[in-house]
């Protein structure tokens, strides 16, 4: 029998600031934990499906940080108030974002939640984040986001049933009478779905074969969510030993670690690499969309890079070889080596602004089927959203393919398409003012024309600006215009400084530059990166006067 549930009307009170940034609303947990805080978001949230919202069906995952499970159980008693006549909810609460993609596009959701901050830190001190995809599976566009924070600044009440009880810890369904009308939860297992779909994807055997065969990997999870994804494709199906996947186990606070896959926050991972004799290292963030790769002794594959040689080799992957390859994007601040593998597959290359959102429409259109950012970001049309698991699934299908190292695979791509090397400067928890005042001290420079064919010299290089403004994208399936999206100082040879402020910090400012300087030149390209970079480097902390704005004489992590 049915438990019937009454739905309450609590009068609440707007706060300030739930704004969604490049990934959802995250915030410290201490701000989620306010009273009504996190009901006013979902409320919200809910609202801006609009007509939609009245018997839908929504799916929920998160990536296993401290309070996922109370907002779980909050968004199950808010949607059961709401009208939503359907959840699917992963067991545990515990889903990878790409997983919770795949899901909405296999189960045919109106949209879903997820519970995430991503690669920030987790912990009761530390961050918590919630964020809407759409029916594509993506994260939803700015203009539902918009409308989400538009809502959030006038809501009175929201709704919900307190009483409703429900036991995730076991996929099932339970079914509810919410005042007299169905209501159902499933609680669905977090991987089966996502491995089958990866099954339908790469060519499970032949990389059973090959890594049954010697070639050796190591998984570090960080403690994040694809723990469980890791051990079951790599050590379950793929026939890797168990100590393949370290950190597997998910852990509310990611054991204290920053969940963030680069060469500082996953010092472990290439300490090991270093040591060891593996072939293949891998990390991911909290939860599961990113991904760093390196080859034997940690040699380093700069994401920029890696999505080139992915989009120079996709007839390794039976899925493209099925449905083409229709397209490439990357995000604007990502290095342009895919651009040179575009211009000669002959394929379109899009640039977008940073952050997933941009890629969906491109996908929906049939006019893209790979796509990364330099944020250590990559996947294909396979979801919407970036993929982690997939991306050493599709490495490895290169490695096992081309019967080369990692190295040897970089050497080779670079000596055919040249290299665009490249760094990210990180300048964390800045004060907002004077950082805001950098950028509009740059754009007033833009109006004013004054830099434009300036010369700047550095370490026996003079780079002349090409070109300057503050990027601005105008979607070509739904001409959307999104501006403001980066100051991009544009050299005559190709070389471009990116500087932009961070949307996914939870508090103060976080300042990105980024350097993408193009060799060609055989006895440049083995180079060490910072070497080939340091001119470069040093016009841009002189031209954006970071040191000035931030106070920071060098910044927090180098990518
Ligand atoms: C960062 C990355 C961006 C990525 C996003 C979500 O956003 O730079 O590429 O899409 O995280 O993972 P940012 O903090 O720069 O706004
Ligand atoms: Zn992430």
């Amino acid at each position: 029998m049915a438990q019937s549930l009454k739905i309450v009307n609590r009068s609440t009170n707007p706060f300030e600031g739930q704004k969604p940034g490049t990934s959802g609303l995250r915030k410290k947990v201490k701000i989620f934990k306010q009273e009504n805080y996190t009901e006013n978001f979902i409320q919200c949230t809910l609202n801006a499906m609009g007509d939609k919202l009245n018997g839908s069906f929504l799916a929920v995952g998160g990536d296993g940080r401290y309070y996922v499970k109370e907002a779980v159980l909050k968004i199950i008693q808010m949607c059961a108030a709401n009208k939503v006549k359907k959840l699917l909810v992963a067991q545990d609460g515990i889903m990878s974002t790409p997983a919770v993609s795949g899901l909405i596009r296999k189960k045919g959701c109106d949209g879903g939640i997820i519970l995430t901050a991503s690669h920030n830190p987790g912990g009761e001190n530390e961050d918590f984040g919630i964020k809407f995809n759409i029916a594509n599976g993506g994260p939803a566009p700015d203009g539902v986001t918009n409308r989400i924070h538009e809502l959030s600044n006038s809501i009175k009440e929201y709704r919900i049933c307190p009483e409703l009880s429900c036991d995730i810890s076991r996929p099932g369904v339970t079914d509810y009478l919410v005042e007299g009308e169905p209501f159902r939860v499933e609680v669905v297992d977090s991987v089966e779905d996502y491995l089958e779909l990866m099954k339908g994807i790469f060519d499970f055997p032949a990389l059973r074969q090959h890594v049954t065969g010697g070639f050796k990997l190591l998984i570090n999870c960080m403690h994040g969510v694809t723990g469980p994804y890791a051990k079951r494709i790599f050590v379950e199906e793929l026939g890797a030993p168990a100590e393949s996947v370290v950190n597997g186990v998910p852990l509310e606070d990611f054991g204290g670690h920053h969940p963030d896959p680069n060469l500082t926050y996953a010092a472990d991972l290439v300490e090991a690499m270093k040591e060891g004799d593996c072939d293949l290292g891998a990390a991911f963030d909290g939860d599961g969309d990113r991904n760093m790769i390196l080859g034997r002794k940690a040699f380093f594959v700069c994401p920029s890079d890696s999505l080139a040689v992915l989009a120079n080799h996709l007839e390794c992957i039976p899925y493209f070889k099925t449905s083409g390859v229709k397209g490439y994007a990357r995000s604007m601040p990502t290095a342009g080596a895919v651009d040179r593998v575009a211009a000669s597959t002959g394929k379109s290359i899009y640039e977008t602004p940073t952050g997933w959102k941009y890629f969906g429409n491109l996908m929906d259109a049939g006019m893209l089927s790979l796509c990364g950012e330099e944020s250590f970001g990559t996947g294909s049309d396979h979801i919407r959203e970036k993929d982690g698991i997939w991306a050493v699934l599709a490495w490895l299908s290169v490695l096992a393919n081309q019967k080369m190292s990692v190295e040897d695979i970089l050497g080779q791509h670079w000596r055919k398409f040249g290299r665009n090397f490249f760094t990210r400067y990180d300048y964390e928890n800045c004060d907002s003012a004077p950082c805001n005042q950098m950028i509009s001290e740059l754009e007033t420079a833009i109006a004013s024309g004054s830099m434009k064919d300036k010369s700047f010299s550095s370490g026996g290089k003079t780079y002349t600006v090409a070109k300057i403004d503050n990027f601005e994208y105008v979607d070509p399936v739904d001409a959307s215009v999104a501006s403001k999206q980066g100051i991009r100082i544009l050299f005559a040879d190709g070389s471009r400084i990116v500087l932009r402020l961070s949307g996914t910090g939870s508090s103060g400012a976080t300042v990105r530059v980024y350097i993408d300087s193009y060799e060609k030149d055989h006895d440049k390209i083995l180079l060490p990166a910072q070497e080939v970079l340091q001119p470069l480097i040093s016009i841009a902390l002189q031209v954006c006067r970071i040191k000035e704005f931030t106070g920071r004489d060098a910044p927090t992590v180098i990518t």
